[in-house]
């Protein structure tokens, strides 16, 4: 499965999510990797930090460019691939979205942001679904952006992320945390989506 990681705003948990899951679906047995197509190639700086500090990650990240990218990703041979994406880059997102089997848009629940993901969403003519990330779930604006979801069909992911100082101290590494954050059950419900789909 290939899995697109996409938001036009920056900041907004797609690197830190395209890693998460790739460690999610490797946990639950899976094959994984994880293409980096930002320029700013903080998923591969991730992979390089913890490889040098002898901390690996336990899967590969490889970048891409507006001219491989679409090559990378048809040739992936892994049971999921994640695509983490540059916010500002319209032929990278294109070219990650159109060869996705389901593209994630992360999102804080600040009006500004929730537009901009919406946005982002309701330019997508594949299936995509957004992921509440760095979220308190006691604030009101989680509880309006839920409605939001509800009273106007969009997909959501049911499982969240909350805010977590920890994650911070996640980067970098190899990943060797007891908990994953959230992104263990977004990961179940991702699976159980995409292979149960058409039942
Ligand atoms: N669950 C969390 N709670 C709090 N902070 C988090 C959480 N997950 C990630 N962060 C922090 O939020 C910041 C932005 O995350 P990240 O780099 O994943 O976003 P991005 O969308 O990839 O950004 P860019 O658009 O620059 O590529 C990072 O500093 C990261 O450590
Ligand atoms: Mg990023």
């Amino acid at each position: 499965m290939r899995i697109a990681v996409v938001n036009t705003k920056g900041g907004t948990g797609k690197t830190s999510s395209s890693i998460m899951l790739a460690e999610a679906a490797r946990r639950k047995g899976f094959t994984v990797a994880v293409i980096d197509a930002d320029p700013q190639g903080s998923a591969s700086k991730w992979a390089e930090v913890a490889e040098e500090a002898g901390d690996p990650l336990r899967f590969d990240v490889t970048d891409a460019n507006r001219a491989t990218l679409a090559r990378k990703i048809k040739a992936a041979n892994v049971g999921y691939l994640l695509i983490d994406t540059a916010p500002g880059d319209p032929a990278i997102i294109d070219a990650a979205v159109s060869h996705a089997d389901l593209t994630i848009i992360p999102t804080r629940t600040t009006p500004a942001d929730l537009d901009r993901a919406l946005e982002t969403y309701r330019a997508l003519s594949t299936p995509a679904a957004i992921l509440l990330w760095n979220i308190d779930s006691r604030h009101q604006l989680y509880k309006q952006a839920r409605e939001l979801f509800e009273e106007e069909d969009i997909v959501a992911f049911g499982a969240e992320i909350p805010t977590r100082e920890e994650v911070n101290k996640m980067w970098f590494t190899s990943l060797d945390f007891p908990s994953l954050h959230g992104y263990e059950e977004v990961f179940a419900e991702l699976h159980e989506a995409l292979t149960t789909e058409g039942e």
